[in-house]
């Protein structure tokens, strides 16, 4: 165990409710590393200024969430193909004075689904439902993960073409049959019912839930949320009436970080026991 406290935090506005902290302290503990890890709000609109700040206060990486994911894509000084596919980014470290960047969101999410709820991405047939960060976020990895066919839908289509634009080099080097639509689109086509349907909308948090025809489900799909907690329930327990298998982004949240502390670290975590932990607390009821 080294003497010195290395410095991590989680920047995002809100960052009250962040699981970051406590993950990344089990982690330490469990791979016997000596690291602080804090929580950092950071004003909207001056995110340069306030990561400045934590770095002159010994700061060597930070998990970034909303709303500067891209902030802190456009201030890093070199990128993961991972982040240049996504144009986002949740890990930053700095390496010889060089603020780097990575998203580990896709992979954990890959992670979760694979390793995590033992579902076989090769070969299957994808709906994505989002183009925003988290959507684009997710997309290298799944095409990464064999998946045949990926459909993204948005209810701006102009965005889903953007994002399928960015990665239809890898989705050719990978067979991946990768397309975009509306949501209108969408609901409006003949499509058959997918293997697994992810809702990476922010649709969710406003209470809302996205409108999907019955048929792009069948009894075999995979739904899944990105979100945790109540917000995650909108679409799963629609899903649930629909499909026989759902999956909110607890394990994703999990992985991505074991993925950062791994950048960071240098020794990836085991992650079962920390997620059926975590599973734990979330599900606790309110006191
Ligand atoms: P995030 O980082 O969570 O992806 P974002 O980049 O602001 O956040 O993107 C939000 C995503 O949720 C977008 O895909 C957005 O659709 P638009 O591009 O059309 O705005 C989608 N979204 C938000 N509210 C929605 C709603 N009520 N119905 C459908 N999609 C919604």
């Amino acid at each position: 165990m080294s003497n010195v406290a290395d410095y991590y935090t989680v920047v995002g506005n809100p960052i009250a409710h962040s699981r970051s902290p406590w993950l990344h302290a089990k982690f330490a503990a469990q791979t016997q590393q000596s690291m602080r890890y804090d929580r950092s709000l950071l004003d909207i609109g001056n995110f340069a200024s306030g990561l400045s700040l934590l770095r002159a206060n010994g700061l060597q990486g930070c998990n970034v969430t909303v709303p500067f994911k891209t902030d802190a894509f456009e201030l890093a000084q070199w990128h993961s193909p991972a982040a240049i596919l996504a144009q986002a980014c949740n890990t930053l470290w700095w390496d010889a004075g060089v603020l780097k960047a990575d998203n580990t969101d896709g992979v954990g999410l890959v992670r979760d689904i694979t390793h995590n709820a033992g579902f076989k991405l090769q070969g299957t047939r994808l709906l994505v439902i989002g183009a925003g960060g988290a959507g684009a976020g997710i997309l290298g990895p799944l095409i990464d993960a064999g998946c045949t066919h990926i459909l993204l839908a948005n209810r701006t289509r102009t965005k889903a073409t953007e994002v399928v634009r960015r990665h239809t080099t890898l989705a050719q080097v990978r067979g991946c049959e990768l397309s975009a639509t509306s949501l209108d689109d969408l609901n409006g086509s003949d499509q058959q019912a997918f293997d697994v349907v992810v809702n990476a909308s922010a649709a969710s948090l406003g209470g809302q839930r996205i409108h999907l025809n019955d048929a792009l489900f069948a009894p075999h799909t995979l739904a899944i949320d990105l979100m945790y907690g109540p917000s995650s329930r909108v679409f799963l327990n629609w899903a649930a009436e629909r499909c026989n298998q759902t999956r909110d982004g607890l394990g994703m949240l999990v992985e991505q970080a074991a993925q950062s502390f791994a950048i960071w670290r240098g020794s990836l975590p085991h992650t079962d026991n920390v997620l059926r932990e975590l599973r734990l607390i979330v599900d606790a009821p309110a006191p």
